[in-house]
């Protein structure tokens, strides 16, 4: 019986495999999409380099790792009716991480956040029908809280059926976690809910660079159109990984939704500018024309300024909320606090700076491609 993962070769999925595969425990199914098994292998060793050696992730492979290539938005993944069965009989529990962060695309979060959840819901079913399934984790977003001002936000308050929602993607990850529960009542589950998840508090390196590059873009602005005694809420990847890993092991965590955050721990922009070494001045008046601005700018399509401002234009609205979400379960059951941003915000920007926004991704070799392929693939 193995743990079924979905989203594996993502940024936060990256982190949750290797945690897992770092501690003694059952063997891993990953659902990775790709047309063959040579760059299903390529992909997921794409998203595990930045975890591990290339020695250490042959020998994952070999005892641990279990792939099925596949895709969410397909019927039964696109896998066969036996392979498919055969596939719910063999999980012992799910951790469903694959989404669309696309927050703009209506199309690829109705496709990938509903249909996809869907048919991970399904594969549970039959595994629940066949022998029980011990846990069934959802990850899912503190955006689900819909449009927010100056709140703090708690986990059992957090969904309300008619608040506004951000975008297409904190609406169809909302029904999400409402499929969940409502299409595995008797299945045990967790829902976990991280804030924005940024850089890890270990080491400057990253391989996701969107919130990066948009506090690297304001912290050379002379004036930024925020408020400095405003918090944001930003969790590091680390501390969102071992939480999903320790509370999906547990028999009896204590609650079904945990928010992954910094709470009222999160620090406000003028201290996250200080500790980047940046003395901008605050100037909330310009938000309203700063936001017609940006809209404006990411318009212009091909554009490096355009790109920013795209990235910036999805964010604004979160960086203008001063909304943070409580943490209290996951510290009291976890037994400690995110590390904050500050620590090691500025090493972060200087990495990605340093590293033009693109992480230095080694190829497998052919020799370890030629090893890899004869392992055990759907
Ligand atoms: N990153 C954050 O700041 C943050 C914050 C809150 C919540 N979350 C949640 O955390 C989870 C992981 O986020 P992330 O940052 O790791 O995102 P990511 O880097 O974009 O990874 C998304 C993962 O989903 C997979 N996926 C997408 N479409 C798929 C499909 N049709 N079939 C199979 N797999 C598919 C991707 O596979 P490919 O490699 O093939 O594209 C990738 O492995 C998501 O559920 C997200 O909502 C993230």
């Amino acid at each position: 019986m193995s743990v079924f993962l979905t989203g594996a070769t993502g940024f936060l999925g990256g982190y949750v495999t290797a945690r897992l595969l770092e501690l003694p425990g059952p063997a891993l199914t990953l659902l990775v999409r790709a047309s063959d098994r040579d760059e299903a292998i390529g992909r997921l060793w794409r998203a595990l380099q930045f975890h591990a050696s290339s020695d250490r992730f042959r020998e994952w492979l070999h005892t641990r790792i279990r792939i099925v290539a596949g895709d969410i938005t397909l019927p039964s993944f696109g896998l066969n009716h036996p392979d498919w069965h055969e596939l719910a009989c063999s999980i012992d529990s799910v951790i469903h991480l694959a989404a669309t962060l696309n927050h703009r695309s209506e199309k690829l979060c109705l496709n990938v956040n509903l249909r996809g959840t869907l048919e991970v819901i399904r594969l549970a079913q039959v595994a629940d029908a066949d022998h029980g399934l011990r846990r069934f984790s959802h990850v899912s977003t503190t955006t689900v809280a819909g449009i927010r001002q100056d709140e703090v936000v708690a986990e059992d308050r957090a969904i309300e059926w008619d608040r506004s929602d951000h975008d297409p993607y904190a609406r169809t990850k909302k029904f999400c976690e409402h499929m969940v529960t409502t299409l595995l009542p008797h299945v045990p589950r967790t829902i976990f809910r991280p804030s924005v998840v940024l850089g890890d508090s270990r080491r400057p390196e990253t391989t996701q660079f969107d919130l990066v590059r948009a506090f690297a873009f304001f912290s050379r602005l002379p004036v930024v159109p925020l408020r400095g005694d405003d918090r944001i809420d930003i969790v590091p990847a680390d501390y969102v990984a071992d939480a999903i890993v320790a509370l999906h092991g547990k028999t009896h965590p204590l609650h079904e939704i945990y928010h992954l955050t910094s709470g009222t721990g999160s620090e406000t922009f003028s201290a996250i500018m200080t500790a980047l070494c940046a003395r901008p001045t605050f100037a909330p008046w310009l938000r309203s024309p700063c936001a017609w601005g940006v809209r404006r700018v990411s318009e212009w399509r091909g554009t490096q300024i355009g790109r920013v401002a795209s990235l910036i234009r999805v964010f604004l609205p979160y960086m203008l909320a001063n909304t943070v979400y409580d943490n209290r379960r996951v510290v009291d059951e976890l037994g400690r606090r995110p590390p904050p941003f500050s620590g090691y915000c500025a090493e972060l920007r200087d990495f990605a700076l340093q590293h033009k926004f693109h992480y230095p991704y080694t190829p497998l070799l052919a020799a370890d491609s030629a090893v890899m392929t004869t392992e055990r693939v759907v």
